[in-house]
């Protein structure tokens, strides 16, 4: 039987009548561009996460743009980012001007490694952006410590981390900004691109608003040149109905998580995705690591079960940073876990007997 990574169509089958529903109101009342249901579900958002502004965008790369610049981020600053991530976390910092600065990470959780991120910073260095990987979130305390001591803001790159939280406070929250991706596969995922940038700062929140309206206020009055980055009706209007069951789907995907943690412990030489203390988890993947990686995801593969490589190659070591000075060195955890990790299935309406399969393939390459 072959199990996929996620199938986005049963959890559409499963709400279509409310969706279908909610993107007709949209056509009938035509307001494509911030109409009503964009400030409903971003108010919605607001409220779920205890933040005081939600602000819809484009996607979530838009959001990490908009962010940086938000906090003051421009030319001639540096950014801390992890180096084990997707593209946008440094692509944003260099599209606003910026230096994204590479840190390795840690071996347990794949996050940013606190013990060495004072080491990188200068004083160029204006923001650190924490990446929460595949939906769990690095010791925030310490991390908000580092960044008050030496008066950097955080920006919270949050877009695998709807709903999770560190000792109790969600992600989007520790940061000056904390920016969410509602691409597809994301646990809250749109049909298409969205975005949303979150923040208890007034100003910071004005400054997204301005930018994503091309940096106009009042409109056709430009003091600064922004983006065209709003998060469509028709997105806001699927996000709404989606949200209401997001708690749900993430309890489903921690249960999955659970039987993968029991069933898949001691096989083989597997590392299993750690559960650090005080964060709360919310499993956008299951990223497992194994020195023979390639085989089991040749053998994944030839059984039809879906995986993915997140990600086969760190930021540091991408072409297109080439040219900076500090990148291009080694950062060996990162560049060992691009070896050894492969991320298998564990959407929400993954059934039971579809886990038994990819357990069993992984149990039986391991024999
Ligand atoms: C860690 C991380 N940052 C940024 C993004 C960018 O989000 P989007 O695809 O919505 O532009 C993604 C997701 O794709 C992501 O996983």
């Amino acid at each position: 039987m072959p199990v996929p990574l996620l199938d986005l169509t049963r959890q559409y089958q499963d709400l279509k009548t409310d969706i279908d529903a909610a993107v007709a109101r949209v056509l009938a009342h035509a307001k494509f561009i911030m109409g009503p249901e964009v400030a409903t579900f971003e108010k919605e958002i607001s409220e779920k996460l205890g933040v005081a502004h939600a602000i819809g965008v484009a996607s979530g790369s838009d959001a990490l743009i908009l962010a940086l610049r938000a906090v003051g981020v421009g030319p001639g600053h540096e950014v801390i980012v992890p180096t084990f991530s997707f593209f946008a976390t440094a692509g944003s910092v260099t599209h606003v001007g910026a230096t994204p600065v590479f840190c390795d990470i840690r071996s347990d959780d794949y996050n940013i490694d606190l013990d060495l991120v004072e080491k990188k910073i200068t004083p160029k260095t204006k923001a650190i952006m924490p990446v929460h990987l595949f939906g769990q979130m690095p010791d925030m305390e310490r991390l908000r410590r580092i960044a008050d001591a030496h008066n950097l803001a955080v920006v919270e790159d949050a877009a695998q981390a709807i709903g999770a939280s560190y000792k109790g406070t969600t992600a989007g929250r520790w940061g000056k900004a904390g920016c969410f991706s509602f691409f597809p596969s994301k646990n809250l995922g749109a049909a298409g691109d969205g975005g949303m940038i979150v923040s208890d700062d007034p100003n910071v929140a004005e400054n997204v608003r301005i930018l994503r309206t091309h940096g106009a206020k009042p409109k056709y009055y430009h003091g600064i040149i922004g983006y065209n980055s709003r998060l469509d009706t028709i997105q806001a209007a699927i996000l709404s109905v989606k949200l209401k069951h997001l708690d749900k789907w993430t309890e489903q995907r921690r249960a999955h998580a659970d039987v993968y943690d029991r069933e898949l412990s001691g096989v083989g030489d597997l590392i299993l995705p750690k559960r650090t203390g005080g964060a709360y988890h919310i499993y956008n993947q299951y990223t497992i690591a194994t020195a023979r990686r390639d085989a089991l995801r040749d053998q994944l593969k030839s059984l039809g079960i879906g995986m993915e490589i997140y990600y086969p190659l760190p930021l540091h070591s991408q072409k297109c940073f080439e040219g900076l000075p500090r990148a291009g060195g080694s950062l060996p955890v990162a560049e060992k876990a691009a070896q050894t990790v492969v991320s298998i299935p564990i959407f929400p309406e993954m059934t039971e007997s579809e886990q038994t399969v990819v357990i069993e393939a992984i149990k039986s390459f391991f024999a």
